[in-house]
């Protein structure tokens, strides 16, 4: 149950008995004292009809008033003409009461539709390096959530194992089996594989033409060649499941289609455009000119379809692959979740394809950007000698950092428990500190911060969930035991207990536009919440009926918590 657009269709359904159509944009009240929620569009619909403000909130709360005989909320005007709105404890109580007995926790499922997810993409020529984390995580999440939500969603990781850049690793690769070196092993450390192979390539001139006669025989599909390049994307791709697994992000192999999926449809792309009289040669290139994307110089801006040379760029393969999204998967929405750098590509990519028919129209397509991750120094996130930093290393650090921490914290845990929360804390820290932040902007990558116990972070919140678990174990109630009764007073219980029941509005606001941190921000404030109130009134020590009362508050604030951070991806322990 969703209290905001409740209130919001409410309020509007007396607008309109009163002739003005303006939305009454029910926000959640900014200060406690304007109530839980305020409506903010009283005004500009006043404006609208050369009506006086005040005097039609003071229509539209009598409207309501007389027909809605309602003890749900009360309702007070405010300022030039807001209404602030404060929900009752009966219904809250109520709510809870209802969302307490829902394995959903109150989050019914909206409008099934069709939803394509690309996410992580990484070029397979390269190991996965911290970069990575932004939209693999976001994606992620962004999926279960649409998923919770009841959506169809066809995750799709559409990495990059095609192009020139493989030329000089197979011919590496080629050299080190030819001298039977075990692959295996060398592959292991994939990056120094790569950094051995393109400095042989720099300095060695033989190996470089080795390596150019590679991308041909590639690009003419030889077959020894493509076996080669086949076992060398297997190896590579089996780094990146590993990192999935251990980032616990639910890409698997079934996943994957591979930008060389779309080989074989290149040449029919640039049929198409060519039909379609969208080509233009320039320079020797097939080009698309966009009318609608001038340039500096005043020039429509070209987006190369097929080189001089006949080799396809990025965007081909995107152009097929956005036809077949279309046309084979006949998604409703495809997000594609992608570094902001890459935001003219995206731009001429939707642009072309619907164009060209091989979108359609009824169908959104849209860029999710990220910003980059940053050093302390407020400069792209390198290691000392300036290379990319390894994801699978960022894992293993924070994995070792939790590790010391929870011993500090609770020596009495076996090594062996140590081990199992550092991997669970480790793991939530890094995500949480991406999924915390606005996908938009650029952050700083800050250890400390990430692992703190104290501020919106997930060892925070993990720690929450453990304190809530303690207090229900220390109450010896089983939670099959837990009645669905409330009967909240307390003003800290009853913030807490408003928090719980705006679930659904936290949840439901990530997917208006894919902010998981509008998630981490209401699970933050609910711990907070929870902690206030847990310093506040007494559980175990109090009266039965408030007792099992507050038990009750506790243990769906845990369900909550732990939901919550399920879909994010984040895991929970009972205790650390
Ligand atoms: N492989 C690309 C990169 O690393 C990202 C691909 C994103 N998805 C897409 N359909 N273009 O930059």
């Amino acid at each position: 149950m969703n209290i905001r657009k409740f209130l919001e269709e409410k309020t509007r359904k007396h607008l309109e008995k009163l002739g003005v159509e303006n939305p009454p944009l029910i926000k959640t009240a900014s200060r406690p004292e304007h109530g839980h929620y305020q409506a903010n569009g009283i005004m500009a619909a006043a404006k609208e009809k050369g009506l006086n403000p005040r005097e039609l909130a003071k229509e539209v709360v009598s409207s309501i008033e007389t027909e809605e005989s309602s003890d749900s909320f009360n309702l007070e005007i405010a300022g030039p003409g807001f209404i602030n709105i404060t929900i009752s404890k009966a219904w809250i109580n109520q709510i809870l009461s209802i969302i307490s007995k829902d394995v959903r926790l109150g989050v019914s499922t909206q409008k099934r539709k069709k939803f394509l997810t690309d996410y992580s993409s990484p070029n397979l020529a390269k190991e996965m390096h911290i970069g990575h984390l932004r939209s693999t995580t976001i994606g992620d999440a962004c999926s279960r959530i649409l998923e919770f939500l009841g959506h169809q969603v066809i995750r799709t990781n559409h990495v990059g194992d095609w192009g020139s850049q493989f030329g000089s690793l197979l011919a590496y690769m080629n050299k080190l089996s030819k001298e039977e070196i075990a692959l295996a092993s060398e592959l292991k450390d994939l990056e120094n594989f790569y950094r051995k192979a393109s400095q042989l390539w720099r300095e060695d001139q033989k190996f470089a033409d080795e390596a150019r006669k590679f991308v041909v025989k590639l690009q003419s599909k030889d077959p020894e060649c493509l076996e080669l390049w086949s076992k060398f994307i297997e190896e590579s791709m089996k780094h990146c499941q590993a990192v999935y697994d251990q980032l616990n992000i639910s890409l698997k192999q079934e996943h994957v289609v591979a930008e060389s999926f779309y080989n074989e449809k290149l040449e029919s792309i640039v049929k198409d455009l060519t039909e379609k009289n969208l080509i233009a040669i320039s320079d020797g290139a097939k080009c698309v000119f966009l009318e609608e994307w001038v340039g500096k110089d005043g020039e429509p801006t070209p987006a190369i379809i097929q080189k001089s040379d006949g080799g396809f760029p990025y965007i081909t393969t995107d152009l097929a692959a956005a036809r077949h999204r279309s046309q084979e998967l006949n998604i409703d929405e495809a997000l594609y979740f992608v570094d902001a750098r890459q935001t003219l590509h995206f731009r001429q990519l939707f642009h072309i394809a619907l164009k060209a028919g091989f979108t359609r129209k009824d169908q959104s397509f849209r860029h999710i950007p990220n910003g980059i991750i940053l050093s302390k120094e407020g400069k792209p996130y390198k290691t000392r000698q300036g290379g990319a930093v390894k994801l699978a290393e960022v894992l293993k650090e924070s994995i070792s950092r939790a590790k010391s921490l929870v011993s500090d914290k609770n020596s009495a845990l076996s090594e062996q428990e140590q081990i199992i929360i550092a991997e669970i804390v480790g793991i939530g820290a890094i995500k949480y500190a991406e999924l915390s932040k606005n996908r938009n902007t650029d952050y700083v990558f800050d250890w400390e911060k990430m692992l703190s116990f104290e501020g919106n972070t997930a060892p925070y919140l993990q720690y929450a969930y453990t304190r809530i678990k303690g207090i229900l174990n220390k109450s010896k109630r089983s939670n099959e035991k837990l009645s669905s009764d409330f009967s909240l007073q307390d003003p800290y219980e009853i913030q807490l207990a408003l928090k719980l029941a705006q679930f659904t509005e936290a949840v439901e606001s990530v997917v208006e536009d894919y902010q998981p941190n509008l998630l981490c921000n209401y699970l933050f404030e609910l711990s907070q919440f929870f902690m206030t109130f847990y310093e506040n009134c007494p559980v175990n020590t109090a009266e039965e009926r408030i007792k099992i009362s507050r038990l009750n508050l506790c243990d769906l604030t845990g369900r909550v918590l732990k939901k919550g951070l399920e879909l994010l991806g984040i895991e929970v322990l009972d205790r650390m």
